[in-house]
């Protein structure tokens, strides 16, 4: 056989219907895409962060740069946790990756060997699991509870591992991806106390720390207290910079687990050379002033707050979806009442409703949670408005 057994394991539902989409708009027909979480598609990339950019490239900072990325940035980066969220980390404990997605395959390249287990809490991101399998692991997955507003139930955690004897780590996603989702500080200390107990390496994905809409976000840093953890974080969503993104891996402590990971890391980012040079130097230099960045990321989430809210309300006037109001991210999670359709499940639903409605937006099943659908809401209220009567009326249109 040439192809690897283990990349079969590749996949990605949130591309799932691209080139469907792409055949129906070169018919002609005008898709509204609410697949991807993608804020450059809707809002502007700062000023700023452009023409650092363009000096950038214009001062030739076009060579590879360190592997590990740029002093500069990483020292930015570790002013903002500073700033942020009061953590003194030094710019050598920070990797600089091609997006957090290239962070999540260095973490699995290093950390995994067939037969070793990640915990992931569902619903989740989804990128997560076929990273793990292609390098041989496989996902224990708990269950964050719908009925009870994403709860996490921490005691039902000790019960599930009790067999298990290779977990490697512990994935969080807060805000989150896809449900929306934040952590309170005191469910955190529980997660963290969960993880020292039993001796897990703890990741938190914080990719949307500066979108939330009520109370305070608390990194996993302000509340791990010495024990071994990486946050995985990145420029993409905050930024408007998904086009030209990066990310970043952040292991501040020093015990065994972290130092050797975080060398391992390293050696791996060697062997890929370097993130996009001159990238790092226009995040370096929009970190800078980072009141400025603050206050940009701050009008960006206002704004993403009025259009998740507006959407959730649309959905909620349906009969044939139901959707908790996110508490950050820009995800909806809508369940579908599915007794009262004629459609077999999530991932016919958003198929059916591409090919006749022309939305496009995601199956939950693709991230963990079958029977719901997932709606990025960043477009205009008129756009989100329009997409959401339309689906709908799809149901309408399939009612049982
Ligand atoms: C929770 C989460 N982690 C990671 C990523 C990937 O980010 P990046 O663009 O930095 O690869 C996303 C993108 O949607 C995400 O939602």
């Amino acid at each position: 056989m040439f192809l690897s057994k283990l990349s079969r394991y590749a996949s990605s539902p949130i591309r799932e219907e691209d080139y469907e989409a792409f055949r129906l708009s070169k018919e002609g027909k005008e898709i509204i895409k609410l697949s991807a979480g993608d804020p450059a598609r809707y809002f502007k990339t700062p000023k700023r962060i452009v023409d650092a950019y363009i000096e950038a490239l214009k001062s030739n900072k076009n060579y590879y740069s360190d592997s590990q990325g740029v002093f500069e940035l990483r020292e930015a980066i570790a002013k903002r946790h500073k700033k942020l969220f009061g953590l003194e980390v030094s710019p050598e404990k920070i990797v600089i990756t091609q997006g957090i997605s290239e962070g999540i395959q260095f973490l699995n390249m290093a950390t995994i060997d067939k037969g070793d287990k990640g915990i992931i809490i569902r619903p989740y991101y989804p990128s997560y699991i076929p990273y793990l399998q292609i390098f041989g692991g496989s996902p224990i997955f708990i269950d964050a509870s719908e009925e009870n507003g994403w709860d996490i139930d921490i005691s039902s955690f000790s019960k599930k591992i009790k067999n298990e004897k290779r977990i490697k780590y512990m994935i969080i996603t807060n805000p989150n991806n896809p449900a929306g989702y934040v952590l309170s500080r005191k469910k955190l200390i529980e997660i963290v106390d969960f993880a020292n107990e039993h001796d897990i390496f703890l990741i938190s994905d914080e990719i949307y720390d500066e979108i939330v809409f009520e109370g305070k976000f608390t990194s996993l840093s302000e509340v791990a207290n010495g024990m071994p953890y990486m946050i995985l974080n990145g420029m993409s969503k905050s930024f408007v910079g998904t086009g030209f993104r990066l990310g970043y891996m952040l292991l501040p402590n020093d015990d065994p687990k972290s130092s050797s990971l975080l060398s391992r890391l390293i050696e791996i980012a060697q062997m890929r050379l370097s993130p996009n040079t001159p990238a790092q130097f226009a995040y370096a230099e929009g970190l800078k002033d980072l009141s400025a960045h603050m206050r940009e990321v701050k009008r960006l989430s206002n704004e993403i707050k009025e259009r998740v809210y507006f959407a959730t309300k649309e959905i909620n006037k349906s009969e044939y979806m139901h959707a908790q109001r996110p508490q950050g991210s820009f995800y909806i999670l809508p369940k579908l009442n599915m007794e009262k359709l004629k459609i077999k499940n999530d991932k016919e639903f958003v198929s059916k409703l591409l090919e006749e409605k022309f939305v496009q937006i995601t199956r939950g099943s693709g991230f963990g949670i079958p029977n719901h659908i997932r709606l990025v809401s960043l477009a205009p209220k008129e756009v989100l408005k329009e997409a959401i009567s339309r689906i709908d009326e799809f149901c309408n249109e399939h009612k049982a």
